[in-house]
C-alpha cells in the first residue's frame, strides 16, 4: 500500500500503508479494523454505490488489509439510515462465511476473520474515528483526545485502524490489478517536494446540489469542478451559472466561480483557501441562490451537529448560526462580517482550540463565503431586509 502510494478516501488524505505501519509490531492480543461506512458529510454518497453494488469488493479489501495489519475482527460501523446498504452487506457477508470465505481456516488457510456489521447511531460525529470508536463500544459518540492514536490504543482500547469503505476498495483493486496500474491514474508527487505524495489512482466524485444530473462517477483523481459539472452532471440547472462550488462535502469550504478550472485532487482545493479535498463531494450552488442562506444553512447543520465537549465549538458553531440568522431577518451590522472571521478563526483544530476537526469544517464554509463573496453579504446587510425564506420561516412560525 506504501508502495502503491495509497491516500486514504474518507477525508484527510492520509497514506494508509503508513497508517498501517503505526501499530504496534511486537503487539500479542487482539489489532481490530473498524471500517468507516458513517458517510455523514453532506453531499457525500459513494460509499453507499460502493456497498450497494459490490459488497464483496469491500469485504475482499478487509480480509486483505486484515491480513496485512494482522487483525481476525473487523467492524463495518455502517450510517443507520443506510437500510438498503445493510440488507446487501448482511446478505454478502453471510455468502463468504457459507463460503468459507469468512470465519476460521478461510480457505484452508490458518488465517481466522470475521466482519460484524453494526448500524451506526445517525449523527455525523459518529463519522470521526474516535467518535466512531466511542459509539462501537457502546458509548455516545464523543471524540477522544489524541494522542493515543486509534493505532495505538483505539476499539477497546486496542490498536485499531479506522479506514474508510473507498480506501479498502482501493486496497482490493491495488492487489488485483497491481501497484503499476494504481499509480499510472491521477496526479503524480511533485518531483522536486520529497514530501509530496502525489494523488493517486481512482477517486469516485459524487456531485449534487443545482446541477442537471446529480450522479457519482469515478475518474482519475484531479479532474476540475468544470468538468464534472458539464461534462458529467450535464451542467447547471435551468440554465444558469454556478456562484460557488463546494469542492469535498460542505466542511471544506467552497470553490467560486471563477476557481472551477482548480483540480481536485488532493493538493488543489488548498491552493485556493479551501480546507481540502474532503469527500470530493461536489455541491453546486447556482447564482440564483443567496450565499446568506447557503452559508446560514452549513453552519445551522454544523451547530445542531457539534457534540459538545470543546466550548470553541459548541459555543462557536451557535454564534455564528446567530449572527446568520440576524442577518438574514434584516438585521445585520456590517461588522457581523469580521466578527463572523473572528469566530470562525478562533475554533477547530487547526489553531488548537479543540478535539475533533468538525469545528474546522463548521468554520471553513464561513471563512471561505465571508472572503470570497463578502460583496453579496455586504449588499444584503445594506438592504436591510429578511429574505423570502426568513419572512416565510417568521410567517410560519407566527401561525
Ligand atoms: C466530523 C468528522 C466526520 C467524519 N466523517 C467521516 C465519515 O463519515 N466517513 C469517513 O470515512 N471518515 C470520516 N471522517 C474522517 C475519519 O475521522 C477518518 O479520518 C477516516 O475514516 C480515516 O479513513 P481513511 O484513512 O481511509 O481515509 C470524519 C472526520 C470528522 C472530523
Ligand atoms: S470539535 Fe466539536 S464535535 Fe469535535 S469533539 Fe469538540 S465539540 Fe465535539
Amino acid at each position: 500500500m506504501k508502495t502503491a502510494g495509497l491516500r486514504g478516501r474518507g477525508g484527510a488524505g492520509f497514506p494508509t500503508g503508513l497508517k498501517w505501519t503505526f501499530l504496534p509490531k511486537d503487539h500479542q492480543g487482539p489489532i481490530y479494523l473498524a471500517v468507516n461506512a458513517d458517510e455523514s458529510e453532506p453531499g457525500t454518497f459513494n460509499n453507499r454505490y460502493l456497498m450497494e453494488l459490490d459488497p464483496h469488493q469491500l469485504i475482499e479489501g478487509i480480509i486483505l488489509a486484515c491480513r496485512a495489519i494482522r487483525c481476525n475482527t473487523a467492524y463495518i460501523y455502517l450510517r443507520y439510515e443506510y437500510g438498503e446498504s445493510f440488507r446487501i452487506l448482511e446478505r454478502a457477508i453471510q455468502e463468504c462465511r457459507n463460503a468459507g470465505i469468512l470465519g476460521d481456516n478461510i480457505l484452508g488457510s490458518d488465517f481466522c476473520i470475521d466482519i460484524h456489521l453494526h448500524r451506526g447511531a445517525a449523527a455525523y460525529i459518529c463519522g470521526e474515528e474516535t467518535g466512531l470508536i466511542e459509539s462501537l463500544e457502546g458509548k455516545r459518540a464523543w471524540p477522544r483526545i489524541k494522542p493515543p492514536f486509534p493505532a495505538i490504543e483505539g476499539l477497546f482500547r486496542k490498536p485499531t485502524i479506522v479506514n474508510n469503505v473507498e480506501t479498502l476498495c482501493c486496497v482490493t483493486q491495488i492487489l488485483y490489478r497491481g501497484v503499476d496500474w494504481f499509480r499510472s491514474i491521477g496526479v503524480q508527487p511533485d518531483p522536486n517536494n520529497p514530501r509530496d505524495p502525489g494523488s493517486l489512482g481512482p477517486k469516485l466524485y459524487c456531485i449534487s446540489g443545482h446541477v442537471n444530473k446529480p450522479c457519482c462517477v469515478e475518474l482519475p483523481l484531479g479532474v476540475t469542478a468544470r468538468e464534472l459539472i458539464d461534462k458529467h452532471a450535464g451542467g447547471v440547472w435551468k440554465g444558469r451559472r454556478a456562484k460557488a462550488v463546494v469542492p469535498g462535502g460542505i466542511s471544506m469550504g467552497f470553490l467560486s466561480a471563477d476557481e472551477l478550472d482548480t483540480p481536485l485532487d488532493f493538493a488543489g482545493p488548498g491552493s485556493v483557501g479551501c480546507l481540502g479535498l474532503g469527500t470530493a463531494a461536489v455541491v453546486v450552488v447556482d447564482d440564483q441562490t443567496s450565499m446568506v442562506d447557503v452559508l446560514y444553512n452549513c453552519c445551522r447543520f454544523m451547530s445542531h451537529e457539534s457534540c459538545g465537549q470543546c466550548t470553541p465549538c459548541r459555543e462557536g458553531t451557535q454564534w455564528m448560526t446567530r449572527i446568520l440568522e440576524r442577518i438574514r431577518d434584516g438585521r445585520g451590522r456590517m461588522e457581523d462580517l469580521d466578527l463572523l472571521l473572528e469566530v470562525a478563526g478562533s475554533m477547530g483544530i487547526i489553531p488548537g482550540t479543540t478535539i475533533c476537526g468538525l469545528s474546522d469544517g463548521a468554520a471553513w464554509p464561513v471563512k471561505n463565503a465571508i472572503n470570497k463573496f463578502r460583496g453579496e453579504f455586504e449588499e444584503y446587510i445594506r438592504q436591510g431586509r429578511p429574505s423570502v425564506t426568513s419572512a416565510q420561516q417568521l410567517m410560519m412560525a407566527a401561525h
